[in-house]
């Protein structure tokens, strides 16, 4: 089942007629008078992504013209989708595979509401599915990022450490993959030290999830993601205003499984391997304070300049266990730095690596998929930004400029074996509403990087 997309019916669709903009008037002029005076009387303007809706000498709906400029992709049919009256429609367009089956996820995805709490209301139209469209592909990404979504907009109280694991499972369950939890004290047993720290002043117990699937011999992929189901900032708390939203820090681990159940779910011939450091950055009495040292997983020490920069922390301890088997590739998701934010927005995943190659390789999926990536500096002469005194590292530094890069350099100690490595510091979350992307929760990089790997391992 997908989402307002129908594999067959019995029923007769209404036709959507795609009408290149250049021939919209000759088109317009082939109609009938009612249809002519119709179009006319609304004043339609025939700009590409405009439809209008027309009628048959009855006044019931005979199709609905679409004006396209020929450039289709993933949002083509997206304000169709949730504008037009609910109903089954075909679309009337020749389009390859790759694009059909990218307007087929684009249209499913604008449906998606969060209704864990308050059911909707509200009804959607049909869309047949497309010729040519690959229908599971179609299920496959609609089904992982309205998972992404779910996961990001579940609030704290329901999704802390112990449920994010629950959601792991379920994923792992679904493609046999094994599963490993090290949660609450054995996080010092297993030296996970720095997850421990962060996560120790909740109740809900921090963990580390791993989990682990496909034929060893295959190139290893392992992607880590921040799982922190709530920030508070820790001591260094936040004000209100950017507490609010901060039940998506979870949004790299909630990306991350996403991936990981794509990837599972292709059969792609890789070993996977996804690391989810959950933990809530909370206050208590036990709570970690500025100016401790930690001693991390890879023996490096760090000074905490700041209990909000905790995101790095916990990636730092998983990615050095990730780091441990030497992957062929390394990817990192995480809602990392508000200072991403600042340098390339909400709707950009930025993104960050050493390796010209597989940035570029990265950035063609990214165009090809509308799924928007751009590249920060990871320039090192700004290690010493995050110098300390007493200890290897600091966790936060004294400037406020170039925080993303200053971050990245952070999680860059820990890699150090690893054949390759990339960083995704991401929002995934909608501030405002377009096509097919409703407010909240949003998957972001993770169909771009889905592409890269079906591309550099084939499938
Ligand atoms: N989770 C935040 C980063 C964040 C904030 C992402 C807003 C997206 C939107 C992270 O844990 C954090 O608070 N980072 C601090 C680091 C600073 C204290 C060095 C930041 O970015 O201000
Ligand atoms: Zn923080
Ligand atoms: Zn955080």
């Amino acid at each position: 089942m997908i989402p307002h997309i129908i594999p067959s019916s019995d029923d007769t669709p209404i036709l959507i007629e795609a009408i290149e903009k250049e021939d919209f008037d000759s088109w317009l002029s082939s109609q009938s008078s009612p249809v002519i005076n119709w179009v006319k009387a609304q004043g339609f303007e025939a700009k590409a992504g405009a439809h209008v809706i027309l009628p048959n000498e009855e006044g019931e709906i005979s199709k609905v013209a679409f004006v396209t400029d020929g450039k289709w992709d993933i949002w083509s049919l997206s304000k169709m989708a949730t504008s037009l009256p609910k109903g089954l429609y075909q679309l009337s367009a020749e389009l390859d595979l790759e694009t059909a089956t990218q307007v087929a996820i684009g249209w499913s995805l604008a449906s998606y509401k969060f209704s864990r709490y308050k059911k909707s209301e509200q009804t959607y139209a049909d869309l047949m599915l497309p010729e040519n469209a690959d229908a599971e592909e179609v299920a496959r990404q609609v089904y992982a990022v309205n998972l992404a979504r779910d996961l990001i907009n579940t609030p704290a109280a329901d999704m802390g450490p112990k449920a994010l694991e629950a959601a792991a499972s379920q994923v792992a369950g679904e493609f046999e993959a094994r599963q490993m939890n090290v949660v609450g004290d054995d996080l010092l047993t297993y030296h996970f030290p720095m997850v421990h720290a962060v996560g120790r002043a909740s109740d809900d117990a921090p963990r580390l999830i791993d989990m682990v699937w496909g034929d060893n011999n295959n190139p290893k992929v392992t992607i880590v993601g921040k799982g922190v189901c709530f920030d508070t900032g820790g001591l260094d708390l936040k004000p209100s205003a950017a507490m609010l939203l901060m039940k998506k820090d979870m949004g790299g681990a909630a990306n991350a499984l996403a991936l990981a159940y794509m990837i599972m779910d292709a059969n792609l011939p890789v070993r996977l391997r996804v690391l989810i450091p959950a933990v809530e950055n909370s206050v208590s009495g036990n709570a970690y304070r500025p100016g401790d040292v930690l001693t991390s997983r890879s023996g490096k020490t760090v000074e905490i300049g700041n209990t909000d920069a905790e995101g790095r922390l916990v990636m730092a301890d998983a990615i050095t266990a990730a780091d441990e088997e030497e992957p062929d590739l390394l990817i990192d998701m995480a809602t990392l730095t508000g200072a991403a934010r600042v340098a390339v927005g909400t709707e950009l995943a930025a993104t960050l690596t050493d390796e010209d190659d597989l940035y570029s390789l990265i950035e063609k999926s990214a165009r090809a998929v509308k799924d928007p990536v751009w590249r920060l500096p990871l320039w090192d002469e700004y290690r010493s930004m995050i110098d300390s005194p007493i200890a290897d590292i600091n966790n936060s530094g004294n400037s406020p400029f170039a925080g993303a890069t200053t971050a990245g350099l952070f999680l860059k100690e820990f890699v150090e074996k690893s054949k390759s490595w990339v960083h995704f510091d991401i929002m995934a979350y909608n501030n405002r509403e377009r096509p097919g992307r409703p407010q909240g929760g949003e998957a972001m990089g993770i169909r771009a990087l889905y592409k890269a790997l079906k591309d550099k391992y084939g499938a």
